[in-house]
């Protein structure tokens, strides 16, 4: 049936429409219409083609998608055969000083004959591919194979994107383009995250994601696989007027719509090529794609001809090699490592490889479902590890045709390889976890490093070697032992270590014992005793508390002990912390075990430098209103919470148990007072409630301004403006601010005639100055602490 004309034109219209949508989308980035029009237009094409099979053009972008499953790929002989690369292994400069060195000696150039041009490019890290144009329409795509012949995979290379289904402009009859389809590290990583969440298997890397896409049968698949496309050369060409060079060449391409990657440069002379191969080694690891080289071509195709082919590589290109970011290796063990929160992490022993510039023997393997996710690795087994930058390095995946016989999967052990306790893993949690809390040698280990961190304590010179001693020779259990170590204690370890590792100097076994590292040792523990409460907070190790939220309870709370008696519903109400962190706090100090620790700790004089006045604006944050909502009733939303506080408050609450009848006439439904009534009814709640109305009272009474409409003391410094200048004795500048305004005053940032007084500390400068002028009383630190005292007795 003949097509109408109209029709014909209109879907001629279409293809060339979407296509150029396509290419703004896909290759410019830079879309021209909304997603919606563009569908439109699909689907319009569609309906024309379903109508008039004859409109079926071979470029016809609704080819991009649906096209049946193939029983298998047909064989493709390349005209013009597909190529490989000389390999320049020397990662350094003279890498592209000796390529040019060998192209002026094939070309027999006199020494000092002008440099050579060299066209340079990025060597992709994907599929090389042969895309053949007839007349400006793509006809037939296919895969290097042996180079001579490859596979017909045009139905899936169909399905990228970026490779367009006609040409621009005035294509030649014949154009055969070669490239390399690849995936960019941002969509793989895209991809496999829906993947993992769907259940399914993920890609162990852009290259095998590219290789793996175009060589299925279903393109379908293909299809789902987020490609891209660099197009670096040429294959079979008629009826063409090429370009002189091989730079040419490639702008011709971006001429014709194909994308062309925009790190190139036309270079002359082997010290520039050297430039380009360092250049793009700095930009390697922020380029979104994967590249292991560059690549040097020489520009001027007349001399590609004059130098031609040696066996199966053409002269006068060279591929320039970076260090490998991805290597293989063998799995020889896996340990498990026990970290200070009980999680046993699997870790992969690796046969020592090169990769990314260093040696890598270790890779963390997460848990015991990423072990899984990565193919089930298993000891014996080859393996993919990664390491790109400054990332650690990570094992990608398993090569299942290396897997030996005998190879031994992993099983995450059912007891502590430390201590034996068993090991529980939550449902829903990834981790699993070592039951022996504090008693496992592992975790205090873990804990005393984290005590003695550099954003913690700041412990100076208290090592791993020197904690996992302490510890394993039983000088240390707790944190609190680290304070009462003597002089003894220290050398007694290291002779000990020394005698069981064989390891005694000889200057020991004739009499001299070095004391200099162990009395340093104990001046850096000496020194850490007055810390800040947030490092204080945050050294302690308690789960969810990290720098900010151990900052955030020190800034509102002020003091260590107003932390520890903190009933978690009171910690809820504070700024960025929530039911699961609150808890977490509170069940750190409920623990008998850290009670213990906890005490013994402050009995060996380590105590916060800094403690202050709670913050002010606790005042609003302790509203009955606020803290029923975070007691965690059922039913009792913020709402009701409101409603609730306008009608009874905690501590009556609490001794009262629920007034049903009054609670109903004040307005709160039936099934929020029941909720209310069960929850007080379950076990510890209303004692609970109880010590969250205690320590809210006594919070209320530090803080200057009344709560709930009841009147707190009148400060003498209330509405008094202060200037703080220079560095205070003890106060830190944010806790004297702290203890001011919690008293009522004012913290101006300059001082002026208004100002009553400037706080004066060392170095002060400027301020100190004009207050002198002015005749502004200047006080200092302790001055200021009278102040204070005194505006609390009034
Ligand atoms: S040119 C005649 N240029 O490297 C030279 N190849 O062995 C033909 N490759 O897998 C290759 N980036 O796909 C050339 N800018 C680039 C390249 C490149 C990557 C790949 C190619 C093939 C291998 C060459």
């Amino acid at each position: 049936m003949a097509v109408p004309v109209p029709a014909a034109e209109r879907a001629a219209w279409l293809r060339g429409e979407i296509e150029s949508h396509n290419h703004a989308y896909y290759v410019l980035d830079a879309p021209t219409v909304p997603d919606a029009e563009y569908d439109r237009l699909f689907r319009e094409l569609q309906a024309l083609e379903a109508e008039h099979p004859g409109l079926r053009t071979a470029d016809s972008p609704t080819l991009r998608v649906g096209a049946p499953a193939l029983a298998q790929f047909a064989p493709v002989r390349h005209d013009v055969p597909m190529l490989s690369i000389q390999t320049e292994t020397d990662t350094g400069p003279s890498g592209a000083l000796n390529f040019d060195a060998r192209i002026r000696r094939e070309l027999l150039l006199a020494d000092d004959a002008p440099p050579v041009d060299y066209a340079a490019e990025l060597k992709f890290d994907g599929l090389a591919i042969s895309l053949r144009y007839e007349n400006g329409v793509l006809v037939r795509g296919a895969t290097r194979g042996d180079g001579a012949t490859g596979e017909d995979v045009t139905q899936n290379l169909r399905t990228v994107r970026q490779i367009p289904l006609r040409l621009w402009g005035a294509a030649p009859p014949l154009l055969e383009v070669r490239g390399e389809v690849y995936m960019r590290r941002d969509d793989l990583e895209r991809y496999n995250a829906a993947a993992a969440a769907r259940g399914e298997k993920t890609l162990v890397n852009p290259r095998n994601a590219a290789a793996g896409s175009i060589r299925q049968l279903d393109p379908a698949v293909a299809a789902s696989r987020p490609l891209c496309f660099f197009a670096y050369g040429l294959g079979a060409v008629d009826g063409w007027e090429m370009p002189k060079t091989h730079a040419g060449v490639l702008d011709a391409l971006a001429a014709f719509g194909l994308p062309v990657c925009e790190h190139r440069a036309v270079l002359a002379g082997g010290e520039a090529l050297a430039g380009f191969h360092r250049r793009i080694a700095g930009l390697r690891d922020s380029l979104p794609f994967d590249i292991d080289g560059v690549v040097y071509k020489v520009n001027s195709l007349e001399l590609q001809c004059r130098l031609g082919f040696r066996s199966r590589e053409p002269r006068w290109a060279v591929a320039h090699k970076y260090p490998p970011q991805e290597a293989l290796t063998v799995v020889e063990a896996i340990d498990i490592q026990v970290g200070r929160t009980g999680a046993l992490t699997p870790v992969a022993r690796l046969q020592p490889v090169f990769v990314g510039g260093v040696t890598v023997t270790n890779a963390t393997l997460h848990n015991a479902d990423e072990v899984e996710r990565k193919g089930g690795i298993c000891v014996g087994d080859t393996v993919i590890v990664r390491r790109a930058g400054d990332v650690i390095p990570e094992v990608l995946g398993v090569v299942a045709e290396r897997r030996p016989v005998d190879a031994k999967p992993f099983v995450m052990p059912d007891a502590c390889p430390v201590c034996g306790a068993h090991v529980v893993r939550e449902p829903g949690e990834a981790v699993t976890r070592c039951s022996g809390g504090f008693s496992c040698r592992a975790q205090r280990i873990q804990a005393i490093l984290h005590f003695a961190g550099r954003r913690m304590m700041d412990i100076e010179g208290l090592g791993e070697r020197y904690v996992e001693r302490l510890v394993e020779f039983d000088y240390v259990h707790g944190v609190a032992d680290l304070y009462r170590l003597k002089l003894d204690d220290l050398l007694d370890m290291k002779r000990r270590a020394d005698e069981r590792d064989g390891t005694v100097p000889e200057t020991v076994k004739a009499g001299q014992v070095p004391t200099r590292w162990a009395e340093n040792l104990l001046a850096g523990i000496a020194a850490s005793c007055r810390p800040s409460l947030a490092r204080l907070l945050f050294a302690l190790g308690i789960r969810h508390v990290g720098e900010s939220t151990a900052k955030t309870l020190a800034d509102w709370l002020g003091s260590f002990e107003r932390v520890r008696r903190a009933p978690a519903p009171l910690l809820a109400v504070l700024p960025d912390i929530g039911a699961t962190v609150a808890a977490a706090i509170a069940d750190f100090f409920a623990e008998e075990r850290n009670v213990a620790a906890v005490d013994a700790l402050l009995a060996e004089g380590v105590a916060p430098a800094d403690e202050h006045a709670p913050h002010p604006g606790l005042a609003e944050r302790l509203a009955w209103s606020e803290l029923y909502g975070a007691l965690g009733v059922p039913k009792l939303t913020p709402l009701r919470a409101q409603q609730l506080a306008a009608l009874v408050d905690g501590s009556r609450l609490a001794a009262e148990g629920v007034n049903g009848a009054a609670l109903s006439s004040g307005g709160l439904p039936g099934e929020v007072i029941d909720a209310l009534a069960h929850w007080l009814q379950t076990p510890g709640k209303r004692g609970l409630l109880a010590a969250v109305a205690m320590r809210r009272e006594e919070l209320v009474a530090m803080l200057p301004a009344a709560v709930d409409g009841e009147k707190g003391p009148i400060s003498a410094l209330a509405g008094k403006t202060f200037v703080l200048t220079g560095t205070l004795p003890t106060l830190k500048r944010d806790a004297a601010r702290d203890m001011i305004e919690a008293a009522g005053g004012k913290v101006a940032g300059s001082v002026s005639k208004k100002t009553d007084f400037v706080v004066a500390g060392e170095e002060a400068g400027s301020k100190l100055e004009k207050a002198r002028e002015l005749g502004v009383p200047v006080i200092d630190e302790a001055e200021l602490l009278e102040l204070l005292e005194e505006g609390e007795k009034e």
